[in-house]
């Protein structure tokens, strides 16, 4: 289990080094939350950092933070509706124009929600749009930009995803005739799904592409600000609960950024797996229980076929 003082006292080490200064980082969802402070670490450590989600007000925040902590690094925010296949076709071409490496990938955008089904006009379900679909887009639209980054072979650590999600959590197998859930929807089965579909396409992309590294991490209970869209009935306990027990979204950030560059895991000489499902400690968990090879290679077939609707 990876102690958040152990966490720190690397990272402290990594931001002396001056290793990770040039390095960029994109992180979608870095607006708040799990996603803001990983974004805010890595600029600590060092990195550029290109957040996106709606909200420039909340983005605005984020900069002036990133800025104080590391002034020579160049941050910047685009604003994107990750709901939208088109949007995150968008959001990658401005990565792709503005930045030419990408070291690190972060993605967490998601809601809380308790309604059900609403489908963006890709006719996805817009939480598992968030969740998973845009993610796997988004992955795929910058593949080019951490390939080349890779094959550069310039610094000690290879490029990152880290989908921050739900890691081992899916609760039954998936429904061939409906991969979507378009008519088998409900709170459970769409947190079951998104689940192992991230388990899934974390396995596959790192198979495929052995010079990067892909890790899907949970984040445990931190303390965010993702209650905001419930309705008060059940804002009131989950704020209450995730003060009293959750963890403080800046120490999240130290153990998020420590799995995103400890050398163990994410060195260019290491021999080891470069695909990992993480804990919130950053310890890796069993591998999942519905992921045999042949679900495995529904789930992609299923994916790039949902994501390129929007090609
Ligand atoms: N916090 C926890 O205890 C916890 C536990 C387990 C799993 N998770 C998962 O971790 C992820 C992040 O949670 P969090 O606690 O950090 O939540 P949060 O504080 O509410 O942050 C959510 C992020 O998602 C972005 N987002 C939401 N809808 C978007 C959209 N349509 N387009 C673009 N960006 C959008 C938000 O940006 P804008 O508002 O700027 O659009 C924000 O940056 C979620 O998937 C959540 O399910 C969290």
């Amino acid at each position: 289990m990876v102690h958040l003082s152990v966490a720190m006292a690397a990272n402290a080490n990594l931001k002396a080094s001056g290793k990770l200064k040039g390095a960029i980082a994109v992180a979608i969802g870095g607006t708040s939350g799990v996603g803001k402070a990983t974004a805010v670490a890595l600029a600590e450590l060092g990195a550029s950092v290109t957040i996106g989600g709606r909200s420039a007000q909340a983005a605005s925040a984020v900069l002036e933070d990133m800025k104080k902590r590391n002034p020579e690094g160049a941050h910047s925010f685009i604003e994107v509706d990750f709901t939208e296949q088109k949007e995150v076709r968008r959001f990658a071409e401005q990565v792709r124009e503005k930045h030419d490496r990408l070291d690190f990938l972060v993605m967490s955008p998601g809601q809380m929600r308790m309604t059900g089904r609403e489908e963006s006009s890709d006719g996805v379900d817009t939480k598992l749009a968030l969740h998973y679909y845009s993610r796997f887009l988004l992955i795929r639209e910058l593949l080019p930009l951490l390939q080349s980054t890779a094959e550069r072979r310039d610094r000690d650590h290879r490029p990152h995803v880290l989908s921050i999600l739900a890691p081992g959590k899916a609760t039954s197998g998936i429904k061939y005739e409906d991969m979507e859930l378009k008519t088998s929807y409900s709170l459970e089965a769409a947190a079951s799904l998104a689940s192992n579909y991230n388990d899934a396409a974390t396995e596959k992309f790192g198979l495929l592409y052995p010079n990067i590294t892909f890790t899907h991490m949970y984040p445990g209970l931190v303390d965010t600000n993702i209650t905001r869209n419930l309705p008060w009935y059940a804002k009131g306990p989950s704020n209450v609960l995730m003060k009293l027990v959750g963890t403080k979204e800046s120490d999240f950030g130290q153990v998020s950024a420590y799995v995103l560059t400890e050398d163990g895991r994410n060195s260019v000489t290491s021999a080891g797996k470069n695909w990992h499902l993480t804990d919130q400690h950053g310890e890796e968990i069993a591998k999942l229980k519905y992921g045999t090879p042949e679900v495995i290679e529904k789930i992609w077939e299923h994916s790039v076929e949902v994501t390129a609707r929007s090609a």
